[in-house]
């Protein structure tokens, strides 16, 4: 049987086995998935182990996406825009680096959410490897303006820097939280680690425009503080990151099986577990 994985470290807790799984039963595709525990400094040998034991292809986590970036011989553009790499297929020609968070949030965003982006204002919180992850497929969805603002402006002028302006394309702008103070944007899209910390990235008051959309990356039971917070400054919806992970569990699916899964019921089962405790 052709054999998948989720690398990573931690990954006791990823629910990556349990999407593949559901994604498997529903199309008749015949695959084992399963989580892999690799030591910090033993990515590159536990990838060539898993492919000498019928690996086929393998999702990539924390921490090793940029290892994963390094380990792959081709590069999708959207992996190449990313700096790293979450899917890998192995083939005859050697291994294939993709990149499938930005669709994923793209996705979620337009087919799940019903939110359009082209012509729209969106703004990212944050400026690492969560926000360089998705710009390329943000910026194809030809929204109106991108602005990227980070507590460290130089990393969000760095990472703006990546995308020179394409024809019909927007201009992607970087600035600091107080600098966002009397814009209005119609999509805010939370990228940063701070809820990690249990915080809250320090923004000035009145940024939704009206039937404006707040979107953590983050999810977990009932609202992020993010959400909460978005709500309270008058956003008029709010939605977490499940969808993004099941939307970019598909694009890999799909990119090694070449069949689409459907995501709404494996979608909803999550959230069902999660609201459950
Ligand atoms: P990831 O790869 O998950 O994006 P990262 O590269 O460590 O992680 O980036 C974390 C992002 O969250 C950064 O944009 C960081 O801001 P700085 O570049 O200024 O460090 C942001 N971040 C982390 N904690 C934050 C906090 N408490 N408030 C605001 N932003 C925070």
């Amino acid at each position: 049987m052709d054999r998948y994985a989720v690398i990573g470290n931690p990954i006791a807790h990823s629910k990556s086995p349990q999407i593949h799984a559901a994604f498997a039963r529903q199309t008749g595709q015949a695959l084992r998935y399963e989580a892999l525990l690799a030591p910090v400094d033993g990515f590159a040998p536990a990838v060539a182990d898993f492919r000498a034991h019928g690996g086929r292809g393998m999702n990539v986590t924390v921490p090793f996406k940029l290892e994963a970036f390094a380990l792959a011989e081709r590069h999708t553009p959207r992996a190449q825009a990313a700096g790293a790499v979450n899917t890998l297929a192995f083939g005859a020609d050697g291994i294939l680096g993709d990149n499938t968070d930005g669709a994923g949030l793209v996705r979620d965003l337009t087919t799940n959410l019903d939110f359009a982006l082209a012509g729209r204002r969106i703004l990212l919180l944050g400026a690492g490897g969560a926000t360089r992850g998705v710009l390329l497929p943000l910026l194809d969805s030809r929204p109106a303006s991108l602005t990227i603002a980070n507590r460290t402006v130089a990393k969000a002028q760095a990472l703006a820097a990546l995308f020179t302006p394409h024809a019909g394309r927007a201009q992607v702008d970087a600035c600091g939280f107080d600098a966002l103070a009397g814009r209005r944007f119609d999509l805010v899209i939370n990228a940063t680690a701070a809820s990690l910390a249990g915080e809250l990235p320090p923004l000035p008051p009145g940024l939704y425009a009206e039937g404006a959309l707040a979107y953590d990356m983050m999810y977990g039971r009932g609202h992020t503080p993010f959400m909460r917070a978005a709500l309270a400054d008058g956003a008029a919806r709010v939605a977490d990151g499940l969808g993004m992970l099941v939307e970019q569990a598909a694009e890999s699916f799909a990119l090694w099986r070449g069949v689409r899964p459907d995501t709404a019921a494996p979608l909803a089962e999550l959230r069902r577990q999660i609201d459950a405790g």
